[in-house]
């Protein structure tokens, strides 16, 4: 499997750290040195979700120079849509003009991961040749904004790539756990046969416990893919990692013991945007010409489930 082509898009308005400390009691200073982030951009009124989407979609088409109508597969991979249904796969399919089947999936900030995985499933199986992969994320949504030791850590942002069958083997390792150290309950219906019991609850985290249990699947998974693909860490460019804390991509730097040159973040200005933070991270990297063919790429995140994965692929 090889990469085609990327493109993200993010909101207009940037909240800095000191925009939060206007109504929330929190500071700069606690933010930063405990995450590393400094701002996050959050969809205001009149942009939504699916204009990020159909954003990055478009570039990682252009950059690509893949027709929509070419396509062979659609996985749009969000926590929360703008609609229930239909998925957000559909809608993008309809506005690119593509024809191809869609589906959408949930693994949380894992999900890039995951949909790589659904790909190269696809294409192994002679399902597939080219597919898109967008990973669409309004983190604002879900999170309780007087919450202060959670919604400090959240963006919103969309991340897409086209992936093809031609190139060299990928290794790829998902994982899951139920463990609700990261909890979202959305409020459901009432029925003529049941009424509602679900409380609305919006993201609840256990920090410490995801904390701990990030560093420790993110090696792992990392480890694995490398032995997998009989490659050191040293053989590879970059490891992109899941944003959701600078302190998380310290410390498995520390485990791999490599340069930091080879750990790229954006975080500071990105806030975690969930599935889409690696996707964001890697437009940025090829929008700056940073990789060249043939380099050595490690994908890592982890989310809720408690779900994790890495994928180690050739550009
Ligand atoms: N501003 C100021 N103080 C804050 C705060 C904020 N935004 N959030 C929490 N605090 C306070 C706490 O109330 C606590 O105060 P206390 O000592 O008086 O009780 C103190 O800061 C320390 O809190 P603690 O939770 O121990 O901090 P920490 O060093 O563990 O950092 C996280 C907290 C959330 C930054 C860290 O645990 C983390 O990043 N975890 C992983 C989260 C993650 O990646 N989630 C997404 C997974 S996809």
């Amino acid at each position: 499997m090889k990469i085609l082509g990327t493109g993200s898009a993010i909101p207009k308005l940037e909240v800095t750290n000191d925009d939060l400390a206007k109504f929330l009691d929190t500071n700069d200073e606690w933010i930063s040195s405990r995450t590393g982030i400094k701002s996050r951009h959050i969809l205001s009124e009149g942009e939504t979700l699916t204009d990020l989407a159909a954003e990055a979609t478009r570039q990682a088409l252009a950059d690509a120079k893949v027709d929509a109508k070419d396509l062979d597969y659609i996985i749009c991979h969000n926590i929360m849509n703008d609609r229930c249904i239909p998925g957000m796969s559909c809608i993008i399919q309809g506005i690119i003009g593509a024809t191809c089947p869609c589906v959408d999936t949930n693994a949380a900030c894992t999900g890039f991961i995951y949909a790589l995985d659904h790909a190269d499933a696809l294409m192994k199986a002679g399902k597939a040749n080219k597919i898109l992969i967008i990973c669409a994320e309004q983190m604002s949504m879900m999170i309780d904004w007087e919450r202060r030791e959670s919604c400090v850590l959240f963006g919103d942002g969309a991340g897409a790539v086209v992936v093809s069958n031609e190139g060299e083997d990928c290794a790829v390792k998902v994982t899951a756990c139920y463990t609700p150290a990261l909890n979202c309950n959305v409020k459901q219906g009432d029925t003529p046969f049941r009424k509602d019991t679900t409380t609305y609850d919006k993201l609840e985290m256990a920090g410490r416990e995801v904390f701990k249990l990030a560093t420790h699947n993110s090696c792992n998974d990392i480890q694995t893919v490398l032995d997998a693909s009989h490659t050191t860490a040293s053989d590879v460019k970059y490891f992109i990692l899941h944003q959701a804390n600078l302190r998380i991509v310290e410390a498995i730097r520390g485990f791999l013991e490599q340069p930091e040159e080879k750990f790229p973040h954006n975080i500071e200005h990105r806030g975690n945007t969930s599935s889409a933070s690696v996707l964001l991270l890697l437009d940025d990297l090829n929008k700056a010409n940073k990789i060249q063919r043939g380099d050595k790429l490690v994908f890592s995140a982890f989310g809720a489930g408690f779900t994790s994965g890495a994928c180690l692929m050739t550009w």
